[in-house]
């Protein structure tokens, strides 16, 4: 019987989603599947909003940004009631598997829609970097490489003022983006969930960087550690003489066009979700773990360390100032 898969994608969107997408469509086909996309998460599922598709759907969307199906975090999905609708959808479009891609939140409600019997095959996608079961989420390297674009123009401005200044990065409580991104702009302090410090600590340091030879520094910051780092850096400019301002960078690094190394990360877990799909497994996650395509249960995943990186920060002392 051939099989029915839809797709969908949910939380937070993530440069690649669509590549994503792109890959399960047309891998999905070749291997003779009907396929079908869910528009706007698990919203959509549960309105119903599913529709079958071909190849042409699917195309000139590689490079594109932001999700063509639309993204929602929806609340009602956390209710079993709402469950059973969304699988009532699926069964009256004869859907037997679904892919969804998104964070944790979007796994979390694929693990209870498996337990209804829907076979729920999970993508990483989120810039946050924050999934156990993959060294890389599709978005992640974009996000990165909009952050040093940015800190790259911040810099300027920062160098040509002699002034502090404190970025604040996305992550929800993952600091990936703060400390990769500290480490390719070289900046003066990074500041995460996974290595804080206090706020003497902080002064301290800003202190002592404002006394130094070089007249101007960064730091970056994960979102989430200061309540609002724009009030802390007034406060840092009155403790410690060091004019400082904060930028927030939002919403903007969750856009723009995909990085050619998130287009690929994308193709390749599209088709490697179709082909276990196709091989009969079932409930599992996807993720490339030291460079392989890998998938895990939904168990297994969550029960999986958070990834700290020692070895990064060992090294950001021996280059950082
Ligand atoms: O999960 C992606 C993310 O961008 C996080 O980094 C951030 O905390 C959150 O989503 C913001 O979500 P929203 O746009 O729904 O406020």
């Amino acid at each position: 019987m051939v099989k029915r898969v839809g797709v969908l994608t949910s939380g937070g969107d993530a440069p690649g989603m669509n590549a994503a997408i792109r890959a399960i469509v047309r891998s999905g086909l070749k291997n003779g599947l009907e396929m079908f996309v869910i528009y706007e998460g698990y919203k959509g599922l549960i309105e119903g909003n599913i529709e079958k598709v071909d190849r042409n759907f699917v195309s000139d969307i590689i490079n594109r940004g932001g999700t063509i199906l639309k993204s929602a975090r929806s609340r009602e999905f956390k209710e079993e009631a709402a469950r059973l609708i969304g699988v009532e959808q699926l069964k009256n479009f004869g859907i037997d598997t679904l892919i969804v891609i998104g964070g944790d939140g979007t796994y979390m409600g694929a693990k209870k829609l498996s337990e209804l019997g829907i076979n729920c095959i999970g993508l990483p996608g989120t810039i946050d970097n924050d999934l156990s079961s993959s060294d890389y989420t599709i978005g992640f390297d974009t996000a990165l490489n909009t952050i040093c674009e940015c800190v790259d123009k911040l810099r300027d401005t920062t160098a040509s003022h002699q002034r502090c200044t404190i970025i604040e990065v996305m992550g929800n409580k993952c600091g990936d983006l703060a400390l990769f991104s500290g480490v390719a702009e070289g900046v003066e302090m990074i500041i995460t969930p996974e290595h804080p410090y206090s706020e003497s600590e902080i002064m301290d340091r800003i202190k002592a960087l404002g006394t130094g030879k070089k007249k101007h520094s960064l730091i970056i910051v994960s979102e989430k550690v200061f309540p609002n780092v724009l009030s802390f850096a007034e406060k840092v400019t009155q403790e410690t003489g060091f004019e400082t301002r904060a930028e927030v960078l939002g919403r903007l690094q969750r856009g723009g066009s995909p990085s050619a190394y998130d287009r690929v990360l994308a193709t390749r877990m599209g088709v490697y979700a179709i082909e276990i799909i196709v091989k009969g497994i079932r409930n599992v996650v996807v993720g490339v773990v030291n460079g392989d395509i890998v998938h895990f249960t939904f168990d297994e995943a969550f029960a999986l360390p958070r990834k700290t990186h020692e070895d990064i920060h060992r090294l950001i002392s021996m280059v950082n100032r």
